[in-house]
C-alpha cells in the first residue's frame, strides 16, 4: 500500500506551504523516505471555495506560490503530493468545524480532476462526511479522464461503517484503497482496534486496492 505522511491528525486546519515543506524535508532527512514513505498528504483546508467560473481555489493565505509550486518542490525531494476532497458540497472541516472555504467537488469532479492533474498531484483523499456514496465512482471516472495517474484514497464510512462485502459499492472496483474503520488516533486502544479490524477484511486487498486503516501515527 501507499505510505506516506498525512497533515490532519496533528495539525487540522493549521497547515501552509512552510508547514508543508517541512514535514516533506523531514520525511527525507529523518530516513523514512528511504524505507518507503513517499507521500505528503494535504488534508481539509487547503482550498478556497470556487470562482465564478467554479474553478476550485487554493487558499493562498495559507498556499501562497499555488499547489503546482509546492508539487514541484515535493517531487523534487523524491516524493508525491496528496490532496483531499469530498463528494458532498462542504468538506467535513466545514460541515464540522466552520471552516467556509472547504468546498467538495460535488457537480465539479471533472473540472476538480482537471486542476489536481495540472498542478502534478499524485494523490486523492476523497472523504465521504455527509455525502452519497455514489459519489465515489464519479471522481474515479473523473481522476481517469484527467490523463494523470492519481491514486484513489477514498473514506466510505460515516460511522456507520462500508467495508468490502458489508457495502452497497463495490469497493476494490471504485477505489486504490477504502477505509476501514473511524478516525485513528495516537493511543494503543485505537491502533490495535483498526488492527483488529483489518484481521477481518485480510481477504479483500489485492495488487493496486488495499484496506487502509487510516494514517501514521
Ligand atoms: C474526517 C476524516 C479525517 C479527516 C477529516 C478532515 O472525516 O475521517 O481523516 O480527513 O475528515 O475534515
Amino acid at each position: 500500500p501507499p505510505m506516506g505522511w498525512n497533515s490532519w491528525n496533528t495539525f487540522g486546519c493549521k497547515i501552509d506551504e512552510a508547514l508543508i515543506k517541512q514535514m516533506a524535508d523531514t520525511v527525507v532527512s529523518s530516513g523514512m523516505a528511504t524505507v518507503g514513505y513517499e507521500y505528503i498528504d494535504i488534508d481539509d483546508c487547503w482550498m478556497d471555495g470556487r470562482d465564478s467560473s467554479g474553478k476550485i481555489q487554493v487558499n493562498s493565505s495559507k498556499f501562497p506560490s499555488g499547489m503546482a509550486a509546492l508539487a514541484t518542490y515535493i517531487h523534487d525531494k523524491g516524493l508525491k503530493i496528496g490532496l483531499y476532497s469530498t463528494p458532498g458540497t462542504r468538506t467535513c472541516a466545514n460541515i464540522y468545524s466552520g471552516y467556509t472555504g472547504g468546498v467538495g467537488s460535488l457537480g465539479y469532479e471533472t473540472s476538480d480532476a482537471q486542476s489536481y492533474a495540472a498542478w502534478g498531484i499524485d494523490y486523492l483523499k476523497y472523504d465521504k462526511c455527509t455525502a452519497n456514496l455514489s459519489g465515489f465512482a464519479v471522481m474515479r471516472d473523473a481522476l481517469r479522464a484527467s490523463g494523470r495517474p492519481i491514486f484513489y484514497s477514498i473514506n466510505p464510512g460515516d460511522g456507520s461503517g462500508c467495508v468490502p462485502g458489508q457495502c452497497s459499492i463495490d469497493l476494490p472496483n471504485i477505489a486504490n484503497m477504502w477505509r476501514i474503520g473511524f478516525d485513528i488516533n495516537a493511543s494503543w486502544s485505537s491502533i490495535v482496534g483498526l488492527i483488529d479490524q483489518n484481521v477481518n477484511l485480510a481477504s479483500y486487498p489485492g495488487p493496486g486496492h488495499w484496506n487502509d486503516p487510516a494514517m501514521v501515527e
